[in-house]
């Protein structure tokens, strides 16, 4: 028989692997296949002086650009509507940190986590409705206990009221939603989640979710949850349990995810 003690690792490792297995992943992201110039350090200068600025900031959203061209280099953050400072600033540093690691020669690049998204490139993409790059990410359990069919149809209606109540706007200037609905008669719940970049318009911020959702069936249909982060225009994420703190950022910062 083997050593109790061997025994117990053998059932802690079995139990920590099940679980990391069954975890979605941290983040996601996407390098841009144009490549600067390995021998100029001028613009990964500048990308690491554009990271330091927002790497200081203490707003849910800024977007800066350091250097000139032709090695000037735009970048932006955005955390996700209801986290707190904190966790924020947490996220914005661990993207930044990650995505230049993952990236080193790119031009540009996205990366997706829980609380935020970071993008930089070196051509300009402030204000505008871009589809690319775009980076998924995915719960790998399926949907049970109905359809494809009719889940996708209710993960589309929710998102359709998600888009509208986003591209609003709230007091704080931030452009997200969420909705909680039943995808099933009985129980059976979906928490969907949409957000815009602040600085794109209504309208923009309307189609990019629409778009968002599309893409969305197309990554991940069937998926018990699934993200899109369409450029740092947009970003959907859907789950069957609950993600999202039930209160946007700025109400009340006393209970959180
Ligand atoms: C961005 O970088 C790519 C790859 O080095 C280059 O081809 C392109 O001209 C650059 N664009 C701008 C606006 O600097
Ligand atoms: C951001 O700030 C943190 C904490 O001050 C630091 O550890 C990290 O290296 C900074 N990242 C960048 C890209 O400047
Ligand atoms: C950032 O990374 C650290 C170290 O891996 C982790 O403990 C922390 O939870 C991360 N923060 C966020 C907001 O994801
Ligand atoms: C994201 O992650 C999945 C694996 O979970 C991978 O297949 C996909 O290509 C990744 N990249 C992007 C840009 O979504
Ligand atoms: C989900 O469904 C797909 C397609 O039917 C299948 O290939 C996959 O193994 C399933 N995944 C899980 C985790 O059950
Ligand atoms: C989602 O709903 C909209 C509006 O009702 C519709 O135009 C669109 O085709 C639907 N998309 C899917 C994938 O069902
Ligand atoms: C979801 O189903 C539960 C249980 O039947 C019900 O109490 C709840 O009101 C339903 N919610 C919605 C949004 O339909």
């Amino acid at each position: 028989m083997a050593d109790p003690h061997t025994f117990l690792l053998i059932v802690l490792f079995s139990f920590q692997f099940a679980i990391i297995s069954a975890q979605e992943p941290l983040f996601n992201f996407s390098c841009s296949d144009e490549s600067v110039n390995s021998q100029s350090n001028q613009y990964r200068y500048n990308l690491d002086g554009l990271l330091q600025k927002l790497n200081s900031t203490d707003s849910a959203f800024d977007e800066s650009t350091a250097g000139e061209s032709p090695y000037q280099v735009y970048g932006l953050y955005l955390c996700r509507g209801d986290v707190t400072d904190q966790i924020c600033r947490s996220c914005v540093q661990n993207a930044t940190s990650t995505i230049v690691n993952k990236c080193p020669t790119s031009a540009g690049a996205l990366i997706g986590y829980d609380y935020c998204m970071f993008r930089f490139s070196n051509v300009s993409f402030f204000g505008e409705l871009e589809s690319s790059p775009i980076v998924y990410m995915w719960n790998p359990a399926n949907i049970t206990g109905t359809s494809i069919d009719s889940f996708e149809q209710v993960v589309n209606e929710t998102f359709m009221e998600i888009a509208v109540e986003a591209a609003e706007g709230d007091w704080l200037g931030q452009k997200f939603a969420t909705k909680e609905t039943n995808y099933t008669a009985k129980n059976g719940n979906l928490y969907a989640l949409g957000q815009c970049s602040p600085d794109l318009s209504s309208a923009d911020c309307r189609s990019c979710l629409k778009l968002s959702v599309e893409y969305l069936f197309q990554c991940c249909g069937g998926k018990s949850g699934a993200r899109v982060f369409l450029s740092s225009s947009c970003n959907v994420r859907y789950e069957i349990y609950p993600f999202y703190a039930d209160r946007p950022r700025g109400q009340s910062y006393d209970k959180h995810v």
